[in-house]
């Protein structure tokens, strides 16, 4: 059962789009809309919109676009029941009663408590005699009970306990399966726990549900983790471990560290704000993550090649989202929890007071690179050097670093920001290049997708979505456009279905925008969608042009069948140069 129009108006009514899009994206003010660096993709420019008066968005950049609750679904990754439920919750309204949830929605239910059981039940084995050996490993890393406590810790003991106990409680095998908590044994058909003489760190998002596990060996065998692949809760690309608890500590900066128990070993030591990515290197999705929680970002890097290769990685990626970055170096090849084992909190305080931006930590990397008594090595350097600086979006890091190397160097400060300046230029235009011809990739894969058919009828295609953005912006044109084009004239499929969508609401006296449209059409279809009245606005608009759209439309279904009326009966050929005539009148 669909929710009803009047709740969905609403609903966007209490939320304005610029409200909650504002909370996710720095936007300006421009004329009636709104731009920002789009978060759905990395950008310099932004090219990201808000529409305030169609409460609805579209970013020129990766083709993005959609109504209110689109743009919740994607930056949660919600489903769309569980984006409505999260808009009414933030504007204190009521769901509609009896409204069954969609399948897919429960089963996502389902998970998170099928995790929850787990957690609750890894953790009870760590206390009993059968996780006796789990708990003398996190003791033996100097894990408190508080601690471990308080990170939900735990113990799979394997032999199908996990699975014997959940079976108890309701679940199916299928659930378990894609909760990732189980699997089929090849051989066998049997099932088997995923998780067996592991200890166990469970992944809790930001609202407090059991999204992930790892489990860590206890000795030195392969592989070391294991981890929860992506499931229906859970996507490893976007998770960060003890973000919940990093977001309740409420500081205006964030530790980025390598491992989970990094992360444990720095928040026993008072270091709260620590998060890690889990099981793959750092994304572009972590990065805008971390981005819409903090102001600054520490890394807090392995001094091993791997680590250093793992920090510039998440430099470059962190530094697209615009936070502040710095850089922690550890002295002595240590990962952090070595070191706070060995030198404590205050020390490790000391490091991260004196720890280094981004750019002085590049320009240290730099430094080691070449030999600085040579002219050789030194003009390397300072090319190089330049290059790094002509990323610096500041003028006036950029006059502090040059005037920091020139004295370093012996050379005039004006040189050093000559040559910043010629990089820059270069890759301005560069980067230019690259986000234009990365958007137009992106569109077209996006039309690719959601309507194949388009490629092979360009012009039928492009009058088919010029006309569906004008009547999705202009509803009462349809009316007067339905009387001259029959929706089995749109010639692609995706755009004869929404033409139908849009008259049988049209029709009914339902109203037609994109939040009522978003309920029937995924992520992708709303980005096609929202690129049609994106072209519609910028188009004249009038009802004549709706009809010159028809007109083409129909023009080339018949030649269409025209090409097809070779193999007709002569009767038939007959019946359509009647329609035909009739139609150009
Ligand atoms: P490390 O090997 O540095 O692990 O991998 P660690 O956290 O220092 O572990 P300890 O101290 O030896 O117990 C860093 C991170 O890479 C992922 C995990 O997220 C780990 O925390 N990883 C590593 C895996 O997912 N699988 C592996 O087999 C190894
Ligand atoms: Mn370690």
């Amino acid at each position: 059962m669909p929710l009803p129009d009047e709740f969905l108006q609403e609903l966007v009514f209490r939320n304005p789009i610029t409200d909650v899009v504002s909370s996710y994206v720095r936007v300006k003010q421009r004329g009636r809309t709104l731009v920002g660096l789009c978060p759905f993709h990395g950008e310099k420019t932004p090219s990201f919109t808000v529409y305030p008066e169609t409460s609805s968005f579209y970013c020129f950049g990766c083709g993005a676009g959609g109504d209110t609750i689109t743009f919740v679904k994607k930056i949660e990754n919600l489903s769309y029941i569980d984006a409505v439920r999260f808009l009414a919750d933030r504007a204190g309204m009521k769901m509609p009663k009896e409204r069954e949830d969609d399948a897919v929605s429960k089963l996502r239910m389902r998970i998170l408590e099928a995790n929850r059981e787990a957690a609750r039940f890894f953790h009870r084995v760590l206390y009993s005699p059968e996780g006796r050996e789990g708990l003398e490993y996190f003791y033996s890393r100097g894990y408190t009970d508080k601690t471990i406590r308080r990170f939900g810790l735990g113990y799979a003991p394997g032999n199908s306990a996990l699975l014997n106990e959940l079976r108890k409680k309701g679940y199916t095998d299928e659930e378990l399966v894609l909760a990732f908590l189980a699997t089929k044994s090849q051989k066998n058909d049997r099932l088997y726990d995923i998780f067996y003489r592991r200890v166990i760190i469970p992944i809790i998002d930001i609202r407090g549900s059991v999204i992930a596990f790892g489990g860590r060996v206890l000795d030195n065998s392969e592989p070391k983790y294991i981890n929860t692949s992506d499931t229906l809760v859970f996507k490893k690309a976007n998770g960060l471990f003890a973000l919940n608890f990093a977001k309740a500590s409420k500081q205006s900066s964030i530790i980025l560290c390598e491992g989970y128990m990094d992360v444990i070993s720095l928040h026993q030591a008072g270091f709260t704000n620590s998060v890690a990515a889990l099981g793959t290197s750092f994304t572009d999705g972590h990065a805008l993550l971390l981005s819409r929680y903090a102001k600054e970002v520490i890394l807090v890097f392995d001094s091993d090649s791997a680590g250093q290769k793992a920090a510039q990685r998440a430099i470059s990626l962190l530094r697209q989202t615009g936070v502040r970055i710095r850089v922690v170096t550890i002295p002595g090849g240590k990962d952090p929890d070595e070191f706070i084992k060995r030198y404590g909190p205050e020390r490790f305080k000391l490091l991260i007071e004196r720890s280094a931006n981004d750019i002085e930590y590049q320009l240290m990397q730099l430094e080691g690179r070449y030999s600085l008594d040579t002219s050789d090595g030194r003009v390397s350097y300072l090319n190089e050097a330049a290059i790094l600086l002509s990323k610096l979006g500041s003028p006036i890091e950029r006059d502090v670093y040059a005037g920091r190397l020139a004295e370093k160097l012996s050379v005039g400060k004006q040189s050093i920001l000559e040559q910043i300046e010629r990089y820059r230029t270069a890759t301005r235009k560069k980067q230019q290049k690259r986000e234009l011809s990365q958007a137009i990739k992106q569109t077209e894969e996006i039309v690719r997708r959601v309507n194949p058919m388009a490629v092979s009828h360009l012009r039928a295609s492009k009058a088919e979505e010029g006309l569906l953005g004008l009547l999705i912006l202009n509803p009462d044109y349809i009316k007067h456009v339905s009387e001259k084009l029959d929706p089995d004239n749109m010639v692609t499929d995706f755009n004869k279905a929404l033409y139908k969508k849009l008259l049988e609401r049209y029709k009914n006296g339902q109203m037609i925008d994109l939040t009522f449209l978003s309920a029937d059409y995924p992520d992708d279809e709303m980005s096609y969608i929202s690129r049609m009245v994106q072209n519609a606005r910028e188009s004249v608009g009038t009802p004549e042009q709706a009809l010159e759209y028809a007109e083409i439309i129909n023009t080339e279904k018949n030649m269409l069948l025209l090409a097809d009326a070779e193999n007709l009966p002569d009767d038939k050929i007959k019946e359509m140069l009647e329609i035909m005539r009739s139609q150009k009148k």
